[in-house]
Formats: C-alpha cells, sequence, structure tokens
C-alpha cells in the first residue's frame, strides 16, 4: 500500500492513500465550473459576513477573509491563477489560494457551510443573471421583427397550411406570430426566474446548520427574495436549472421553425426574401451559389439544447435524498443551452433586419392559384347554401379549372353559375386578396387594422421594457 505524503486535501485526515490522479482527473468539474468563480466569491462574501453577523467570526477576521477573496478574483480575472487538477472544483481552488494569502484564517471560511449549498447557491446565482440577459436576448429579436413587420406592412404573401398555399395574410401577421411565440417564452423564463431566486446558503451539506446564522440577512446580501425552507431539498434541487432548460428548448423550438422559414423563402422555389450577404456563405466549387448557413445551423443547433435538457432529467430520475455526485453534471448542461441560446438570439437579432423582401414574388404567390376558393364557399354559405355544400360546389369548381389548367383568375359569373344557382351578381366581387384580408377582422385575424393594432400593443410594450 502507497504511503501517503503530506496531503492539501480537506478529507485528508479520514484517508489512508493520496486520490488516484487517475480519479482527480475523472472527477474534476473545474474545468467546467471555473466559470461560477465570480458568483461563488460573491456568495462567500456574502457567507464572511454572515457569520461575522453570528459572532462566529470576528470583525478583522471577515474583512480579511473578504480582502482575500477580492484578490483572488482579481487574480482569477487576470488570467493570473493556475488552476491545477489536484483542486476538485472552483470552490476548493478558491478557498486554496484564498489561504495561501491569508493565511490560517482562510480555513475558517468554509465554517457552517459545504460545497453542497455552496454550488446550489453559486448556480442559482449564475443563472439568475444569464436568464436575465437571455429575456433582453428575446426581446432585441422581437423588436427586429416587429420593425420588420412594420417596414413591410403592405406585403401580402400566401399563409400556409400543410406547406400548401391556403389563404392570403400580411406577412406582418406572420413575422407577429413569432413576437407572440418569443412573448411566451419570456414569460415562461420570467416564472422560471421566480423559482431560481431562491437562497440555499445555510442548508449545510444537506441537515442545516449549528452556526446561529441569519439566512434571511444572507438573502438580502445577496438580492435574494427568498430562502429555502428545507435543508434536504435545498442541497439536492434542480428543478430550477430543468425549467430552465425546458423554457430555452422551447426558445430553440422556435427558433427553429423561423430559421427553416429563412431556408425555405431564401430558396430560388420561394424566392421570397434574400438574406444579406454578410450572413450567408458560398460554395468552394459552386460558384454560383449563396447558402442560408445561419439559419441552418440555428435549426441544427436546437438539437443540442434538446439534448441537454433530456440529459438532466435523466441525472435527476431515482437520485435518493440528498445531494448525490450525480448533480454535479448539471453544469455542462446548462451553460452550453445558455451559451447557444444567447449566440442564437443574437445571431436572429442582427439577421432580421437585413432581410430583403421580394415584395412582388410574395404578392403573386398570393394572387395565384387558389387562395381565395375558402372566400366563395364562405359567400355561399352567407347566401345560405350550408357550408358543407357550399364547400363541395367550389371544390368542383377548383377541379374543372384545373382540368383545364386555369385558376380562379378569369372566372365569369356564368361559369359559376354552372355550379351553383347561388351564385348572384356580387360574387365576383369576393375574389380579391385585399377583400380577403379585410374580412378576417376579429381578434387574431390577418386584417390589415388588426394586425396594425396588435403590431402597435407589441412594440409599446417591448420599448417600454427597455
Ligand atoms: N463540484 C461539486 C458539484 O458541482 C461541488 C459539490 C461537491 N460536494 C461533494 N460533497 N462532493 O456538485
Amino acid at each position: 500500500m502507497k504511503r501517503k505524503p503530506e496531503q492539501k486535501k480537506p478529507w485528508a485526515g479520514r484517508f489512508r492513500q493520496n486520490t488516484d490522479p487517475k480519479v482527480e482527473a475523472f472527477t474534476s468539474s473545474l474545468a467546467v465550473d471555473c466559470r461560477l468563480y465570480r458568483q461563488d466569491i460573491a456568495g462567500s462574501i456574502a457567507h464572511c459576513r454572515t457569520l461575522q453577523q453570528a459572532g462566529v467570526l470576528t470583525r478583522r477576521e471577515a474583512e480579511k477573509l473578504i480582502a482575500g477573496l477580492h484578490r483572488v478574483e482579481r487574480e482569477i480575472s487576470e488570467g493570473r491563477l493556475r488552476f491545477t487538477p489536484a483542486h476538485e472544483d472552483i470552490h476548493m481552488a478558491i478557498e486554496a489560494r484564498l489561504t495561501e494569502l491569508v493565511g490560517a484564517v482562510g480555513g475558517k471560511l468554509h465554517t457552517g457551510r459545504s460545497r453542497n449549498d455552496q454550488v446550489a447557491l453559486d448556480l442559482r446565482l449564475y443563472l439568475r443573471e444569464e436568464v436575465t440577459s437571455l429575456l433582453a436576448g428575446l426581446r432585441r429579436f422581437q423588436e427586429s421583427l416587429v420593425e420588420l413587420a412594420r417596414r413591410e406592412s403592405s406585403v401580402v404573401m400566401p399563409g400556409y397550411t400543410h406547406l400548401q398555399r391556403a389563404q392570403p395574410v400580411l406577412l406582418a401577421h406572420h413575422l407577429l406570430a413569432y413576437v407572440e411565440m418569443a412573448e411566451r417564452d419570456r414569460g415562461r423564463l420570467r416564472d422560471a426566474l421566480r423559482r431560481i431566486n431562491v437562497m440555499p446558503l445555510g442548508s449545510g451539506a444537506l441537515a442545516g446548520t449549528n452556526y446561529p446564522l441569519d439566512r434571511e440577512f444572507t438573502a438580502r446580501l445577496l438580492g435574494f427574495p427568498a430562502v429555502s425552507q428545507n435543508s434536504l431539498d435545498a442541497v439536492s434541487d434542480r428543478d430550477f436549472v430543468v425549467e430552465t432548460l425546458a423554457a430555452l428548448a422551447l426558445v430553440m423550438t422556435h427558433a427553429s421553425r423561423f430559421a427553416e422559414e429563412l431556408v425555405l423563402w431564401s430558396s430560388q422555389e420561394f424566392g421570397f426574401v434574400e438574406l444579406s450577404d454578410a450572413f450567408c456563405t458560398g460554395s468552394s466549387m459552386m460558384p454560383q451559389k449563396k447558402n442560408p448557413d445561419v439559419p441552418e445551423l440555428i435549426r441544427a443547433k436546437t438539437g443540442r439544447v434538446y439534448g441537454h435538457l433530456v440529459a438532466l432529467l435523466t441525472v435527476l430520475k431515482g437520485l435518493p435524498l440528498s445531494y448525490n455526485r450525480d448533480l454535479q453534471e448539471d453544469k455542462s448542461p446548462i451553460f452550453d443551452a445558455v451559451d447557444t441560446v444567447r449566440d442564437v438570439l443574437g445571431m436572429l437579432a442582427s439577421l432580421v433586419p437585413g432581410l430583403s423582401v421580394r415584395r412582388a414574388t410574395m404578392a403573386r404567390a398570393a394572387t395565384e392559384g387558389f387562395l381565395l376558393a375558402t372566400e366563395l364557399a364562405d359567400y355561399l354559405a352567407l347566401k345560405g347554401v350550408p357550408f358543407r355544400q357550399a364547400h363541395a360546389v367550389v371544390g368542383r369548381i377548383v377541379r374543372d379549372r384545373l382540368d383545364r389548367g386555369k385558376d380562379l383568375t378569369g372566372l365569369t359569373l356564368d361559369d359559376l353559375r354552372k355550379f351553383s344557382p347561388a351564385f348572384e351578381k356580387d360574387a365576383l366581387d369576393v375574389l380579391s386578396v385585399e377583400g380577403a384580408l379585410e374580412r378576417k377582422a376579429q381578434i387574431g385575424g390577418t386584417a390589415r387594422k388588426r394586425v396594425e393594432a396588435r403590431l402597435k400593443v407589441l412594440q409599446k410594450a417591448l420599448r417600454a421594457e427597455k
């Protein structure tokens, strides 16, 4: 059996052997959690003040520790602190460096605290900041869509179901659909924020703490509106991470739907929009190519965020109370999801203003074909023909026109009356795109006035939040 030389590990007293370096490498989370150093130090400073307030640390001790923690923070932010693999995680790396700087008093920092409540705190501090900045990112994406909708407010396009041309809609209506989705995304993130914003420190390793720590004081120092109410839960709860991941998965669902439309719309088959050159790449072989790589990658990156959600749910399922080392695997999924969504929202907000809309192509696509067939059926229904029958009549008209290689343009009243005597001389009046739009005048419809009113409401709400 290997004899152990002098050890630096906090648990060295209990152990006869040093940790195998392979195990150190396998269990270390430092490479991932080093990005929590600011949160970790902020939490430690609040802990020092709480220990002082409880009379566990003298004022001098607390001040020495806090000054040292500020120094460690500066060393890390300036890239002057080299982490070694022997430090399992950011918490131990910071404490070790602090003790080097301030001497034995460094050993008092961890009084009444465990890394279990410490890491829960760090992650909550981190997510609180990131979710707030993602909310702003979503808002900027929404603003870019609202602005495009305003700029192109006159443009008509075919609305689709099953990716088949269905009925004419305003491009603005189509764009504002994504603003509504993002609005719900923001609601979900704000809701998650309420449960992120709970202060776990003082839960100790699992059972609470022996020291008279005023947890509400700690919460006030760190700006938390609430403290956790069960220590076992507080050290092992990662619901707030799952909720955030789930909300981010839906953000990506929406981003990927929009991205897919950009890919389709910028194809020659559609020709509805052109992306700015700055957001496309060419082909190394085919000189004519201009590829929509950015939307394609947004579409693809959705997969990793879904993956992170499933990964964390799977880590958590079946874990007995309370803290288990499994929980260390929560960080890389949430970090990568946050980074991905931040980048995607940034890309979208800068790509949208540079879209050129091929207005005439969109308008033509909305006029040709049979997008007004429903208007004819509704005309008959308003004349008293049961809708199902009206639908069948117009269906026969469509088939007849298709057989003749024509669409609805050029239809005469005589043509119509061959199919139903209920067509009167005002029948052809319903066959206009503008009329079709204007009739969709109920709340949520694509009538110009409705869309304009909704656009104004959204624009005002977004402005008010800045
Ligand atoms: N690196 C750990 C994590 O991220 C910190 C808590 C470790 N606690 C422990 N008892 N080993 O979860």
